[in-house]
């Protein structure tokens, strides 16, 4: 009964998929939870809400208009005692609206009205996936926190092969597990996490970067909060809004980063570079913008301090030192070597090249060794899910 005293707003959008939602909303109620699914028409059209209602045990809220007996419309009073809105199948429909406020039914009026968590499980044809518009709708609720379940590959019911399946109902249970049950492992710790690309100017207009979005650094921030950490969240330029709670020292350059973790390392019990860090700066930096004269320019390159190492040089007894090995070929061997050379206690190996793992997704494929010689090679799963299998690994450690 793991979900006892959890309020879970299922919404449904009208989908193939739909039969997962019932099977989730029976999962959810086994655990102890308190269902409330709320459905769009078109939902309807797909299965009855009858379904919903002796399987959740509780009304199911189609229109706003058609409460009777309470004084309080039941958008509010359903938002106000939910723990964690969760829409499964997520239409491309209701994708658009949630992404841009739109409140035009029961549904998407709940999604504006709640203060909660929300997941959303996206489910479609992979050309309506890919789309653009969808694509930036999608965007748009990943920078402002929202989870997304993201949709798995396979054939589809339209036929096509690709990417747009609602996953598995076992997955989308294990994610609503991990915003629900926290676990407060981490209270009393002090946790520093860095995160996003830094930038190194060549003159005052233009720098040197890479392709890094911050997304695997934000969601250790987030995830080592919730279980009770004290986060200082440094990270270079992003697109997303860091976590709440959090404090957050935002930098551009090397030099900025190193400064900022330096400041605050001896209060440090761990940190967990994630931030792809710029081997190199500029040997000169031209503080007027350069003029393009010559045919040919070539822009000389100095070494940066490896920020990581230096901590591995300076690390107390008692602090945990994470790094992570962003690799294309022979990832554990120079994983392995980064883990030793930097003097660390864990580092977190990925194939950057490899697809749902590196930059710009929601996902990753990552492998944990630890300075014992234990290597934990984990399957493709969001960042949220690779954060918490990271701090567990932390937390054994402070046990040891
Ligand atoms: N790192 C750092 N300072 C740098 C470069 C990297 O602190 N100047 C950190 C990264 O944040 C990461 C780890 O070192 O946690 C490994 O970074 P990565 O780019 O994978 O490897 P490098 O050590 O830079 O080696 P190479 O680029 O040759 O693979």
């Amino acid at each position: 009964m793991e979900l006892k005293n959890k309020n879970i707003i299922l919404g449904v959008s009208g989908c193939i998929a739909v039969h997962k939602s019932l099977d989730v909303a029976s999962q959810l109620v086994k655990q102890g939870a308190s269902v409330h699914v709320v459905m769009t028409s078109n939902a309807t059209r797909m299965v009855l809400p009858m379904q919903f209602q002796v399987i959740s045990r509780n009304p199911v809220l189609l229109d706003l208009y058609d409460s009777k007996d309470d004084w309080q419309p039941p958008h509010i009073s359903l938002a106000d005692l939910a723990d964690l809105l969760v829409v499964a199948p997520a239409t491309a429909n209701i994708v658009g609206k949630i992404a841009n406020g739109i409140a035009d039914d029961a549904l998407s009026t709940v999604a504006i009205s709640v203060h909660c968590p929300i997941l959303l499980a996206p489910a479609m044809n992979s050309h309506m996936y890919q789309n653009i518009f969808v694509e930036k709708n999608l965007q748009k609720l990943r920078e402002n926190n929202i989870g997304l379940i993201e949709p798995a590959s396979g054939l589809l019911a339209c036929g096509h092969e690709g990417v747009g399946r609602l996953e598995e109902v076992g997955v989308i249970l294990e994610r609503i597990a991990n915003v629900l049950v926290i676990k407060r492992d981490l209270v009393g710790k002090t946790v520093i996490v860095t995160a996003g690309p830094t930038r190194e100017y060549i003159d005052p207009i233009r720098f040197i970067t890479n392709r890094s979005s911050g997304r695997m650094g934000y969601a250790i921030a987030e995830t080592a909060k919730a279980r009770g950490a004290n986060v200082i969240l440094i990270s270079g330029k992003t697109h997303l809004s860091p976590p709440v709670d959090v404090e957050f020292l935002q930098v551009e350059t090397t030099t900025e980063m190193r400064k900022a973790i330096l400041d605050n390392f001896d209060s440090a019990d761990v940190v967990i570079m994630s931030a792809a860090v710029s081997d190199y700066r500029p040997s000169e930096y031209s503080s007027v913008k350069i003029k393009k004269v010559e045919q040919k320019m070539t822009i000389s390159l100095s070494r940066n301090v490896d920020i990581l190492s230096d901590l591995g040089d300076r690390k107390g007894p008692d602090q945990i030192l994470v790094g992570f090995a962003a690799e294309t070929t022979d990832i554990l061997q120079n994983a392995q070597q980064k883990l030793v050379g930097k003097n660390l206690d864990l580092i977190i190996a990925n194939d950057v090249s490899a697809e749902g793992a590196g930059f710009d997704v929601d996902t990753n494929i990552v492998s944990v060794l630890d300075s014992g010689g234990q290597c934990d090679q984990f399957p493709l799963m969001s960042k949220h899910d690779v954060a918490d299998q990271i701090l567990n690994r932390i937390v054994q450690l402070f046990q040891k």
